[in-house]
């Protein structure tokens, strides 16, 4: 038998050619994540329960790439962390939440709560608009008024037109001193709301991942069995902008029918499916709907899928097969799992990926879900394996199913502590400043001409050692 050799990121080097690049900031790390989405930055929160729901994809987004929410969750529970992504900023409000003048202080303060909002259009009988009412209106307000006691009436208030434009509204905003700008139409109904906080956070941040109303982008992941497709038509009623078939071994029937179903009833939907390791696994997701092709088997920190099956495809030759398949179709690849470091990101990228999905290097921020652990003195947070005890415990917890069942699985993940990080936007700051050096060293001033100029060399374990700090005692 001819066993080929397969490399990952540690066995190659990126050679460095002349740049004409003067500064980090001209390089565009602009690429595609599907078919038919581009991001500012190509760099993807991994769907783990300890990595992403509603709040890492709000960060994610906000900074340029995207998050992609776990399934590890009820479809009800899901699709309301894609409601949250999608309410946290737009361009205008659509439907304002309204209330009536007759409602007490206490049921707003509670409203608000649960809606996570901070006013209300105060509505009458015949939905027209009779004023507003803020936080900063029931600072001193008890409970027992009604919000009729407390609001800003509607011959007080300043409105727009329903037409009114985003730089229009920052205007008339910023003349009156105003947070809050209701459009109302010629029947004193509101048909929508421009705020002076989405207005601050699309001038902060032009580079967002947004849509075509200005919300942010979110993505989230299906199974290939029982009500996976129910849970689709969930997601994408909640909003979800792509959906992403999660299943460790996407090669086979499951994953392809699976991607043809969700292709035929949501055709509209841009749809990411793996995770595959070969051209061959590449060209049949492809030939099947997928929009982008996730590429990873067994390289993940918290995976042992390698050990437990003896499969899998060292992460950079398998990137590489994959790419060349892709290419042929357009579509993008994903390079999932086993990035370590910003250098790697570059590997994977100039192997032809045009996005890494990251795990553990994003593990430990604020933005993942669970509490900061402290272990030893020192603070943590846990990451772990879907493929796991933990994560299926916890499913079955949730889902009120037998635990026990979940000992009958062999798992393929381990649960780990990573040290706690902070806030994911500086983690993604400094994996981006790598990012954008390394395209500079090989001579290119984007994906895609760091892709047409790479030069990998093999190194040896010499060279591997050679290549991080060595023979100091780092203080
Ligand atoms: P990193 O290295 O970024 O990898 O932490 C994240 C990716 O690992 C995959 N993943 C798993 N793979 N068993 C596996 O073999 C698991 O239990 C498991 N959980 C996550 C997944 O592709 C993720 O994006």
């Amino acid at each position: 038998m001819n066993i080929p050799l397969a490399l990952t990121y540690d066995d190659v080097l990126l050679v460095p050619r002349y740049s004409t690049v003067k500064s980090r900031s001209d390089v565009n790390i602009r690429t595609k994540l599907t078919k038919n989405i581009t991001i500012n930055n190509p760099i993807i929160s991994a769907n783990m329960d300890t990595i992403t729901e509603a709040e890492m994809c709000i960060a994610m987004a906000r900074h340029g790439s995207i998050g992609i929410i776990h399934r590890f969750n009820s479809i009800e529970e899901q699709a309301e962390m894609v409601k949250k992504v999608k309410r946290a900023e737009t361009y205008r409000v659509d439907s304002p939440y309204t209330c009536l003048p007759n409602l007490s202080v206490a049921e707003l303060r509670q409203m608000m709560k649960e809606k996570e909002v901070g006013s209300f259009i105060v509505v009458d009988e015949d939905d027209r608009l009779s004023g507003i009412v803020s936080t900063r209106d029931l600072l001193f307000a008890d409970n027992t008024d009604l919000v009729i006691d407390v609001m800003t009436l509607r011959s007080d208030m300043i409105t727009g037109a329903p037409e009114t434009t985003l730089e229009e509204a920052r205007l008339i905003l910023q003349r009156n001193k105003l947070e809050k700008l209701p459009l109302v139409n010629a029947d004193d109904h509101c048909v929508g709301l421009i705020t002076a906080k989405d207005i601050k956070y699309k001038m902060q941040r032009p580079f967002a991942s947004l849509d075509h109303d200005g919300k942010l982008l979110v993505g989230a992941a299906i199974g290939v069995k029982d009500d996976y497709l129910q849970r689709a038509e969930a997601l994408v009623a909640a909003g979800v902008d792509v959906l992403v078939i999660d299943i460790a071994h996407g090669h086979s029937l499951l994953a392809i029918e699976a991607t043809q179903q969700v292709k035929s009833h949501f055709p509209k939907i841009e749809l990411i499916a793996g995770n595959v390791a070969t051209a061959e696994g590449t060209d049949d997701l492809i030939r099947a709907g997928a929009d982008a092709i996730k590429v990873g088997v067994g390289p993940g920190s918290i995976c042992i899928t390698r050990d437990i099956t003896g499969c899998g495809v060292p992460q950079l030759t398998a990137v590489m097969n994959c790419v060349e398949a892709a290419r042929k179709h357009d579509i993008p690849i994903i390079a999932d799992g086993g990035i370590k470091k910003s250098g790697d990101i570059v590997k994977a990228l100039a192997a032809g990926a045009n996005t890494v999905m990251l795990g553990s290097l994003l593990a430990g921020t604020d933005e993942c879900p669970g509490e900061q652990i402290n272990k030893g003195g020192q603070k943590v947070k846990v990451i772990r394996g879907m493929a796991g005890y933990g994560a299926n415990l916890s499913k079955n917890l949730r889902e009120k199913k037998d635990t026990r069942d979940v000992f009958q699985i062999t798992p393929e993940g381990v649960e780990a502590v990573v040290p706690y990080r902070g806030k994911v936007a500086d983690v993604l700051n400094g994996l981006i400043g790598g990012l954008k050096s390394g395209v500079s060293y090989c001579g290119a001033i984007s994906i895609e001409s760091l892709q047409e100029n790479a030069e990998f060399v093999r190194i040896t374990q010499a060279g591997r050692i050679e290549s991080t700090h060595h023979d100091v005692k780092v203080i």
